[in-house]
């Protein structure tokens, strides 16, 4: 069903400088993705609460952060103390997942746990109800307008099918090279919130690209 998938744009594809431009052409988005990189969980680096607190105070949509980021436990509570809807910190980084989610939770944030490509997903299963969303990585974290890696897929079928059985009400998220050509497999695959970047920033009309991803999700969700 289409009115439960969500499009989240993601800034790292927009322009830096035209920060508060950018967002204006993304209002028919569900969230908007903001994506924290501290250039040692990941080789890159973006921007800290500052900036997020710049964008959740412009943007049209709520805040979506994705934490690249080593020690989230000391640094996570700060984005959802701003104001950020959603918070995903990476399994791979959190000394106690389960605790920084409660925390998360406790100061009104969504709480997210993400994955890279290569973490299996199986440790997630019995801690999924201390999270409101699990994102799974379809491409190494670090860069955007990288390709979909479709090898992701039958790890997100094991967590749609796990999370269906125990009846959980989490969302289901993927992240990197989502675009037209690839978001069905996604959709297809139990995915139900949809990153992109390129996608959404690299088209002339960022609302008609939003429009088109929301349609192909729309046609392949069951
Ligand atoms: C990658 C980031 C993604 C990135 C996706 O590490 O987490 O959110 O912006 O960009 P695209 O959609 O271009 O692959
Ligand atoms: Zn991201």
């Amino acid at each position: 069903m289409v009115s439960d998938a969500r499009i989240n744009p993601s800034i790292l594809a927009a322009d830096f400088v035209n920060m508060q431009a950018d967002l204006a052409r993304i209002g028919t988005a569900d969230f908007v993705h903001v994506d924290v990189m501290d250039n040692h969980f990941v080789p890159n680096l973006t921007f800290g609460p500052q900036m997020v607190e710049r964008i959740q105070a412009t943007s049209p949509v709520p805040l979506d952060v994705h934490l690249m980021i080593d020690d989230p436990d000391r640094w996570a509570p700060g984005y959802a103390e701003l104001g950020a809807a959603s918070v995903t910190f990476h399994l791979e980084a959190a000394n106690e997942p389960v605790a920084l989610a409660r925390r998360l939770r406790a100061m009104g944030a969504r709480a997210g746990v993400a994955v890279k490509p290569m973490t299996p997903v199986e440790p997630l299963f019995d801690i999924i109800d201390d999270f409101d969303q699990i994102l799974v990585m379809t491409v190494e974290p670090g860069f955007g307008g990288q390709s979909f890696m479709p090898e992701t897929m039958p790890k997100l079928r094991r967590l749609r099918d796990e999370a269906r059985r125990r009846g959980a009400q989490v969302w289901l998220q993927v992240d990197g090279g989502i675009s037209a050509s690839t978001i069905a497999q996604a959709a297809d695959a139990g995915a139900d919130t949809f990153v992109a970047g390129s996608a959404v920033f690299g088209s002339d009309d960022p609302t008609a690209a939003i429009a088109a991803l929301r349609e192909t999700v729309g046609a392949h969700r069951h």
